[in-house]
């Protein structure tokens, strides 16, 4: 069984008899800015590219990522997207044990799986807003082999701050305990200092950073992300099991001129920041519904009668995320991407509609 995730429109469009570009979709959260253009025109140039394999070494790739982290190229690791990383590393290490908060992405769940790995779920708790706490250090314990924090947490939107992070790496260290932090929606925050790991790889050989480029650059039918760990040996091993030239050039090109695009990323995270607020604010207005402080560019909000609302809006073909399926969440969630204003106000004049009607 594959896992279930948002943006599967054309599922959803085949199961409801629709047309996927009738859908209005929330369940992915894509930088609502949409494709920069200049990474449109890269995209396009690289079309001639595709009759040559990509540079085995991605040499010009890895230096574009090196300079935007400050980091040097050799504790880069690329992937056909943050998921294939997160198996990569999982194939690499091979973990016996894993810690996971829940709820959290499902991918590092099923990468443990795919490993025939155990799984330890800290369940984070509604009434401490899903936040991490002290207790989950108490968790790691000699047997854990690994630990994804996701940060901030795909559905919550829980921020983690790096010094609670450090706490985790200290106490992993003496565990023997990687610790993965998942940062694929951090770029959205600025400023982010109080959040990224990235100054702590020099230290912590336990830590690997996973980061997606595709929520940020919206570019996820193109598929690339990337790891950053400072341990020679874990990235050898993570080299063991890399299917060579999994980044094809398209994606590739994109990259390395998104990464140049200063203008398109300063306007994005403002974007995300002054839609996410007037969404957040206009989603608190509605009596039946709990919302979750959000951090980034998708809302978490529980919605507190008897409905079945992610079938109620498919109706009005919109398309959000049920939380359903998250370990530590119930049919009660949901999560919606932060989209365009005029988007964002269709979704909750429908919202309102659905809710006002019962
Ligand atoms: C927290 C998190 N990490 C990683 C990914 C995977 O991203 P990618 O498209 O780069 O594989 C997702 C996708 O939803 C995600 O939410």
């Amino acid at each position: 069984m594959l896992a279930v995730h948002g943006g599967n429109t054309e599922e959803i469009a085949r199961k409801y008899n629709l047309n996927s570009k009738e859908i209005l979709d929330f369940s992915a959260n894509i930088n609502p800015v949409g494709l920069n253009e200049n990474v449109k025109a890269a995209m396009i140039n690289a079309i001639d590219k595709v009759v040559k394999y990509p540079d085995i070494t991605y040499f010009d790739l890895k230096n574009s990522i090196g300079e935007f982290e400050k980091l040097d190229i050799s504790n880069i690791t690329l992937g056909n997207g943050a998921a294939e990383v997160i198996f990569n590393i999982v194939r690499a290490l091979k973990p016996r044990k894993a810690l996971l908060p829940a709820p959290t992405f499902s991918e590092y769940e099923e990468a443990i799986i795919s490993v025939n790995g155990e799984i330890e779920y800290y369940k984070l708790k509604e009434s401490n807003d899903f936040n991490l706490d002290d207790e989950f250090i108490n968790k790691i314990k000699d047997d854990i082999d690994i630990i994804f924090i996701c940060n901030p947490n795909n559905p919550t939107g829980c921020l983690t701050k790096k010094e609670f992070i450090r706490k985790v790496l200290n106490k992993a260290l003496t565990t023997n305990t990687t610790v993965v932090i998942d940062e694929s929606f951090l770029d959205f925050v600025k400023p982010n200092e109080l959040y990224l790991s990235n100054d702590l790889l020099i230290d912590y050989k336990n830590l690997i950073i996973v980061k997606s480029l595709t929520k940020f650059f919206a570019i996820p039918g193109a598929r690339i992300g990337y790891g950053l760990c400072s341990n020679n040996e874990i990235i050898n091993e993570i080299n063991k099991v890399i299917v060579p030239w999994s980044v094809n050039v398209i994606a590739s090109e994109a990259i390395i001129q998104g990464l140049k695009e200063k203008d398109y990323i300063d306007k994005s995270i403002v974007y995300v920041k002054n839609e996410k607020e007037y969404l957040y604010s206009a989603l608190k207005e509605i009596d039946s519904l709990k919302v979750f402080e959000p951090s980034v560019n998708f809302i978490m909000f529980k919605l507190l009668i008897d409905l079945d609302l992610k079938s109620e809006l498919i109706k009005r073909r919109i398309l959000i995320r049920s939380c359903d399926n998250y370990i530590g969440l119930s049919n009660s969630f949901y999560r919606v991407a932060v989209r365009t204003r005029e988007e964002n106000n269709k979704l909750i004049s429908e919202i309102k509609n659905i809710l006002f009607d019962k």
